[in-house]
């Protein structure tokens, strides 16, 4: 059924495990992810951003995830706008029927960030949805060279969590968006984490959390594509994480490098072939099988 995102996030703490929070885009996608937390067992985390939003036309997005739920009414499944910039944008998602959504006014200053978020916090709430917020800024540690890195300040965070109300909290430890996040294996603030956790007493998330997998880099390169090097996220970083206090994990990169695969594949190797169904069928494939691989190694598998 849907669910609102803080019941999945306090299971997972109370339970030791980390969740998924998987990009859509589209009808494949979204079935990819729904077959793999059913082949699993695992809760699931769908999340749209104001681009998949936007790209889907709304309403196409809306019903598309509520066929998941109702084509899997046993997993326990919320809905939830990822990134969210203002209040309008809350509550068009609310309106569509999204059980969480994230408001992310970690770019203004804290003042501006408090009041926003609390302003999102009151709203939703009303509703019983489920509120993300952020307080930092993403980027590597090691190679931010611009200075605007700022890491999320644990004194800080207990007085945002306790000023807004928030349900759960995405912490800058030095994970970035995208495909090109560090170029050797990154160090990260998983103290930090614990920190943080242990003052806060609500579930952390963690942005930026694709592993941007070398096999998937080298599918996409060796059929066409041409994707430089870069390094990801280890696993062994997320596990990590998620001992000290991590319940969210947004993966969108990987999800999106196995499906472009995929498809490079079948265009490469059987350039006769024009039915996209025979590019986007192996395409939702190597998302399932991503979406797998995450819920088994966060540990949600076996959870739902
Ligand atoms: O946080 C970014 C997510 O990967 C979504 O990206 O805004 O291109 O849909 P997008
Ligand atoms: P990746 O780009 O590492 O997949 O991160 C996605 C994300 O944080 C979405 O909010
Ligand atoms: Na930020
Ligand atoms: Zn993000």
């Amino acid at each position: 059924p849907l669910v609102p995102l803080k019941q999945i996030l306090d299971n997972a703490i109370a339970g030791g495990y980390g969740v998924p929070a998987l990009n859509v885009n589209n009808m494949e996608a979204i079935q990819a992810i729904s077959a793999a937390a059913k082949k699993v067992k695992s809760p699931l985390i769908v999340q749209a951003s104001r681009g998949a939003l936007k790209y889907t036309n709304l309403i196409f997005l809306k019903h598309l995830m509520m066929a998941a739920s109702e084509e899997n009414p046993e997993i326990p499944m919320a809905l939830h706008l990822d990134h969210g910039d203002n209040i309008e944008s809350v509550k068009t998602a609310i309106d569509l029927g999204f059980t969480s959504v994230m408001i992310d006014a970690s770019h203004h200053s804290y003042e501006e960030n408090v009041r926003i978020t609390k302003e999102v916090v009151d709203y939703a709430h009303q509703f019983g949805v489920t509120v993300e917020a952020e307080l930092g800024t993403l980027g590597g540690i090691e190679e931010d060279i611009s200075g605007e890195v700022q890491l999320t300040d644990p004194d800080q965070a207990v007085d945002f969590v306790k000023t807004t109300g928030v349900d759960c909290l995405a912490v800058a430890i030095g994970t970035s968006h995208g495909a090109y996040k560090f170029k050797s294996e990154p160090k990260l603030a998983i103290d930090l984490v614990k920190t943080i956790s242990d003052r806060v007493h609500i579930p952390l998330v963690m942005h930026g959390s694709s592993s941007v997998p070398i096999e998937l880099r080298e599918q996409i390169n060796k059929y066409g594509g041409a994707m430089p090097d870069a390094c990801g996220v280890p696993i062994s970083a997320i596990q990590a994480a998620v001992k000290n206090g991590v319940a969210k994990i947004n993966v969108d990169t990987d999800l999106r490098m196995a499906m472009t695969g995929a498809i490079r594949k079948v265009f490469a190797e059987q350039p006769d072939k024009f039915d996209p169904r025979d590019y986007l069928r192996p395409g939702r494939d190597a998302i399932q099988a991503q979406a797998e691989i995450k819920m088994t190694a966060f540990g949600s598998a076996g959870h739902a």
